[in-house]
């Protein structure tokens, strides 16, 4: 079956709106899609020398996952989790005293997960996501639905990749090659970080937070085109910048700024070094 008749399938069945619930057709072109977004085959978004931003979204892949979650229904599953035999699960009983909640770590069905990532617990990645090789998703990091993550990024501790599926041709958060996502950093509404850049431990990213080049003195924004873009190798930290008239500048606020303080250098290779022991 090629792409071009698996896509127009897709867009018949969720056009059918309500009436593809229950129509075994429909459950084979959308579980030939999930397969597809599991092997890495097809992509919610992919790299497009010709876009603007460099980044294409396939709005019928994201009408397929949607298509996905109309016509399934409610059902349970097995849990499943390896990890170096020298470090099994520890087991406990009531009489340890020890109260353990039940969680951990998850892939979900249609995400791309490549051979060499690792998943520290809880860690969680969702429908349409792809995550490269060699790629660190520490614990309480997300990937949200359709977030692509290029190859040997760092994502660490409670790091936020924002999910998007609709609208549908909306563009979902693009982290390249390369990248360090810091502690505690969310990444948000599209925005793209570009290759070898680093957020440091607490940066927030969204459409409406301005960014400050202090190096190119320049302000990055979102427009109504594009996404808010961090430069590649660009080195971005949790600023503030004081609100400048009125009520604020009279009670001496300040915001949120996020700021790009330089550019990658060979010191900044040796802060974001990764332990390469935990693979
Ligand atoms: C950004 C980071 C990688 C440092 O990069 P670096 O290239 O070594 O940065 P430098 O030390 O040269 O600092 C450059 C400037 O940014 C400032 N800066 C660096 N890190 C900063 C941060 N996290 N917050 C605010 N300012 C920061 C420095 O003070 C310096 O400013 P100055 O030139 O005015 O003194 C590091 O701070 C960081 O956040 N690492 C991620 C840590 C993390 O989340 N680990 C999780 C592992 S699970």
């Amino acid at each position: 079956m090629t792409t071009a008749s698996l896509e127009s399938r897709i867009e018949e069945y969720f056009a059918a709106g309500a009436t593809a619930v229950g129509n075994a057709d429909a459950l084979d072109a959308f579980l030939e899609l999930r397969d597809a977004l599991e092997a890495g085959t097809l992509r919610s978004a992919e790299p497009d020398a010709a876009a603007p931003t460099g980044w294409r979204v396939n709005a019928w892949v994201k009408r397929g996952i949607l298509l996905g979650f109309r016509i399934g229904a409610l059902n349970g599953g097995a849990l499943s989790f390896i990890d170096k035999a020298t470090y099994p699960a520890r087991s406990f009983t009531p009489e340890d005293g020890v109260r353990i909640v039940p969680g951990g770590s998850s892939v979900r069905s249609g995400a791309y997960v490549a051979r060499g990532v690792v998943m520290m617990p809880p860690a969680y990645i969702n429908v349409g996501a792809y995550v490269d090789e060699g790629t660190m998703v520490d614990s309480h990091a997300l990937v949200g639905s359709c977030a692509q993550i290029g190859r040997r990024v760092h994502l660490s501790a409670a790091a936020q990749i924002g999910g998007v599926l609709e609208p549908v041709n909306a563009s979902p958060v693009i982290i390249e090659d390369d990248v360090l996502v810091g502690g505690n950093t969310g990444v948000y509404e599209g925005t793209i970080v570009r290759r070898g850049a680093v957020l440091a431990a607490g940066t927030i990213l969204t459409r409406g937070t301005p960014v400050y080049d202090v190096v190119q003195r320049l302000i990055l924004k979102a427009t109504a085109e594009m996404p808010l873009i961090i430069p590649e190798g660009a080195v971005v930290v949790p600023g503030s910048r004081a609100v400048p008239a009125g009520y604020g500048r009279q009670m001496n606020l300040s915001v949120y700024t996020p700021l790009i303080v330089k550019y990658r250098d060979e010191k900044t290779d040796l802060s974001t070094t990764l332990e390469e022991l935990l693979r």
